[in-house]
């Protein structure tokens, strides 16, 4: 079977040297990354993992909106690098979910942290303006993102920032020779997202080669 090809986004001695510059995580995150890494349950990798930590750190946000939260572990990251965020994260896998709920509750976070059993593209199309958030992060469904983006615009404050993980995915949305043929309707889906994202007027963006592919989008107004 054609596989991805995997350093197609950083080379492989650059992702070497960038992570032996990454302090080794301890307690709950290091138990989290070793079950993922066990199961082979996707989560951000380290250095999205970083990028994450020190975005938030710089801004500070009170409210933050996570799609994808899987076992939890960057739900946490977040809710560590800011003390007052408050994180709505949504999960649609009923087991993942439950998991998350626990690791959150292990880690001390329930009362910041609120991990929600819900299909995303129809939570947050339900949510009201009146939940507004400082910091959106994608990472999961990636043919959805383009279906996603009208909803988190709405949902995000003025100079708020929609982060999404995965958009480079393998390299395949940058060039058509590592295209994989069964990819295809994803990889033209994150091409309309990226499209979208670095046209539109009310958007600032800037696309990061940073482990699968990051994008920063700030909303403008
Ligand atoms: C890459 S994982 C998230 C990893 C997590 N953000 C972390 O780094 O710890 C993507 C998750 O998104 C979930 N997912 C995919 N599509 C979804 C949807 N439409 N609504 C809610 N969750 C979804 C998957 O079940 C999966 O657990």
């Amino acid at each position: 079977m054609v596989e991805y090809e995997k350093d197609a986004v950083v080379q492989p001695y650059v992702t070497e040297y960038i992570r032996s510059r990454l302090k080794k995580r301890d307690g709950i995150m290091a138990e989290l990354e070793k079950t993922a890494l066990q199961r082979d349950i996707p989560i951000v990798q380290p250095e999205t993992a970083k990028l994450l930590e020190t975005l938030i750190m710089a801004k500070q946000p009170q409210k933050i909106l996570e799609v994808g939260c899987a076992i939890g572990y960057s739900a946490i990251l977040m809710a560590e690098a800011c003390e007052n965020a408050e994180i709505t994260t949504l999960e649609f896998d009923a087991s993942l979910a439950a998991e998350a709920k626990e690791n959150i509750e292990q880690a001390g976070l329930s009362e910041r942290i609120n991990v929600v059993f819900a299909d995303a593209r129809d939570y947050i199309s339900y949510l009201e303006e009146d939940e507004i958030f400082d910091i959106i992060f994608l990472d999961g469904p990636k043919a959805h993102y383009i279906h996603m983006l009208d909803d988190c615009m709405r949902l995000l404050r003025k100079n708020g920032m929609l982060i999404c993980d995965n958009v480079l995915y393998k390299g395949m949305t940058a060039t058509d020779t590592l295209v994989i043929r069964r990819k295809i309707t994803i990889v033209k889906r994150l091409r309309k997202f990226i499209d979208t994202i670095t046209e539109r007027a009310d958007m600032e963006t800037s696309i990061l080669p940073v482990g699968d592919g990051v994008t920063l989008t700030v909303k403008r107004f």
